[in-house]
């Protein structure tokens, strides 16, 4: 089965009521002619209500950029999947770079999140990539099988099937430095084929998308090579024209 395209806005940490407001209207009305693939926005927690007021029986899904790993409890300023279930979500990104990088989670952290999000019936972006100086000593591969290795021996191989992967170089994430189509295409086969070890129909089936300096101007020959099913999209999801072009173009 031909696998649909799927687009998601991750927001980081921007937006206010007023923004949000004309963002997402803009979004509603672009995404009305999509066929043969989804989109959603991941918002900031606060923006949850909001967000879901205006989507709802919208063709446009939303979802959070986090979650805890534990279901409820003694965890100061931490967001249970239960709490993103309750605001309509039905995506949740784990595993983001940035939440690697700058909040120290690891490998096993982000599968037991995913785990917990998928207890709840999120959908998770599970975002793996290398940095640059993993890049320049070849450990790119070997970076990457054991990102979603760990997912897998947690999970089982057929959670994958309610996920979405996410591969997003860290050294293409806000710098404008896109990955070239051979470039991620290769790493995006090189996701599937790990997939196929454990299961060759997941394989087939999963959505692999991209993320690191997507815009429209280069959307479309990124997802025209055979292993990119869309994208996961930062800066250009803030502009309402460049995001529905990037959406138009994972059709
Ligand atoms: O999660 C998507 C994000 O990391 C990509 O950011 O601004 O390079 O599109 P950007």
């Amino acid at each position: 089965m031909a696998r649909t395209g799927f687009v998601a806005g991750n927001w980081k940490m921007h937006g206010d009521l007023a923004q949000n407001r004309e963002l997402l209207a803009a979004i509603v009305a672009g995404s009305q002619t999509l066929q043969n693939t989804s989109c959603a926005v991941c918002v900031p927690y606060p923006y949850l209500q909001q967000v879901q007021l205006m989507l709802e029986g919208s063709r446009v899904a939303w979802g959070g950029q986090n979650v805890s790993q534990h279901s409820h409890g003694a965890y100061t300023g931490e967001v249970s999947a239960s709490m993103l279930a309750d605001f309509g979500c039905q995506y949740v990104i784990v595993g983001h770079s940035e939440r690697r990088t700058l909040y120290g989670e690891d490998n096993q952290s982000i599968a037991e999140k995913f785990c917990a999000a998928q207890k709840q019936s999120l959908l998770p972006i599970l975002c793996v990539g290398e940095t640059l100086e993993q890049r320049e000593a070849n450990e790119t591969e070997r970076v990457i099988a054991e990102q979603l290795d760990a997912v897998i021996d947690l999970a089982g191989i057929e959670a994958i099937k309610n996920s979405v992967i996410a591969y997003e170089p860290v050294w293409a994430i806000g710098t404008g430095k896109t990955a070239t189509p051979q470039q991620a295409q290769d790493i995006h086969a090189f996701i599937r084929q790990r997939v196929a070890t454990h299961s060759n129909e997941i394989a087939a089936a999963v959505q692999i998308v991209y993320g690191g300096s997507v815009k429209a101007n280069n959307a479309s020959e990124l997802f025209a090579m055979p292993d990119i099913d869309g994208g996961l999209i930062g800066g250009a999801s803030l502009v309402p024209a460049e995001f529905v072009s990037i959406c138009l173009a994972s059709q």
